[in-house]
């Protein structure tokens, strides 16, 4: 799948009353990716959401959809753009294909097929009978979705889509993204407060920061470059064992710490430049007769981290390029 810039910002501005709100943001999305667009409460999301979906007037700057300029082209550009930024109209009387099909009349060329393809894709299809008032807050999520890409397009985006939603209904909204980005190449766009939850899902995140963008990057970069050191979660049977032999093996190293989580996990945090040892010092674990259960990359906590340091309000102003 080749990619496309589909989605172009540049330098839009925005202000309510006095308040200069947006500030000559721009950014690139592309077709075949999930890109985070992650701000602490306040930094001016849901307004830039709006000004790409058309809620809301653009004070400067453009904003192109597939090279179509939304206020010149408007019906071209909107053509390509699904979105949900404040809940979806639905009947709650109305089962979720009924919804569909109502919605599909609104539509130009949406055939039945298409809407029971959608119905597949977000996973109703064992609801898709139901009346909407019998469904999940995370299963309503996902009949907007479904809504939002029934006349295929190239872009959707979606306004902090997992606020409210339980850890498994985040799962499934995260699956379907993914599915909808990295195999229908469509250029997802979604809006979060929270960091963690932007590692998991997507593939580049922005950071924005009272209306103006601080940065841009893929997530493993971010996970990276903002850090000098990286954290692995051991799971195993004997927590003082692992200690013992890893405070041995660098014992001349201030960098390296060993912290006892609970009865079966411990923290190991070891500079950058030492992530290379990590295959010795699994071996030496095992060696050491400790049953090791699993060891995994503490990135989320460190990715939180990264992204207060980026947004945090440092005395004198102290941006991060
Ligand atoms: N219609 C409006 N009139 C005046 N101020 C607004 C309006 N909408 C949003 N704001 C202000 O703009 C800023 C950004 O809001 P918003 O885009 O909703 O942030 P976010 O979605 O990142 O939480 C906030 O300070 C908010 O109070
Ligand atoms: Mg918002």
């Amino acid at each position: 799948m080749s990619t496309e810039t589909v989605l172009t910002i540049e330098h839009l501005n925005k202000s309510f009353g006095k308040k200069h709100i947006i500030k000559d943001l721009s950014m690139e999305l592309n077709s075949g990716e999930v890109y985070g667009f992650l701000g602490p409460n306040g930094a001016g999301k849901t307004t830039t959401i709006k000004m790409i979906v058309g809620l809301l007037r653009i004070d400067s700057g453009s904003i192109k959809i597939c090279g179509k300029d939304l206020l010149k082209n408007y019906e071209e550009a909107m053509g390509n753009i699904g979105g949900i930024v404040e809940n979806p109209e639905m009947y709650k009387y109305l089962t979720g294909r009924q919804n569909l099909r109502q919605y599909a009349r609104m539509r130009k060329g949406v055939t039945q097929k298409r809407i029971e393809e959608v119905i597949e894709l977000v996973g109703l299809s064992n609801w898709a009978d139901k009346k909407i008032s019998k469904y999940s807050l995370g299963m309503r999520q996902r009949l907007g979705i479904a809504q939002a890409i029934l006349h295929r397009p190239k872009i959707l985006i979606l306004d902090e889509p997992t606020n409210g939603l339980d850890p498994a209904g985040i799962k499934q909204m995260r699956g379907i993204l993914r599915k909808l980005a990295h195999e229908e190449g469509v250029c997802v766009m979604v809006s979060s407060h929270l960091m963690s939850e932007m590692e998991l899902m997507c593939d580049r995140v922005a950071i924005i920061s009272k209306g103006e963008l601080i940065e841009v990057q893929t997530i493993e970069n971010l996970v990276n470059e903002n850090s000098s050191t990286q954290q692995y979660i051991y799971q195993v049977n004997d927590v003082e064992a692992l200690k013992k032999l890893l405070l041995d093996m660098y014992k001349d190293n201030e960098g390296v710490k060993a912290e006892q989580e609970d009865e079966r996990t411990l923290v190991l945090t070891i500079p950058n430049e030492l992530e290379k040892d990590l295959p010795k010092i699994n071996k030496a674990v095992i060696e050491a007769g400790i049953e090791l259960t699993t060891v995994s990359h503490k990135a989320a906590a460190k990715l939180e981290d990264a992204f207060i340091e980026l947004t945090s309000d440092e005395q004198g102003g102290g941006q991060i390029a």
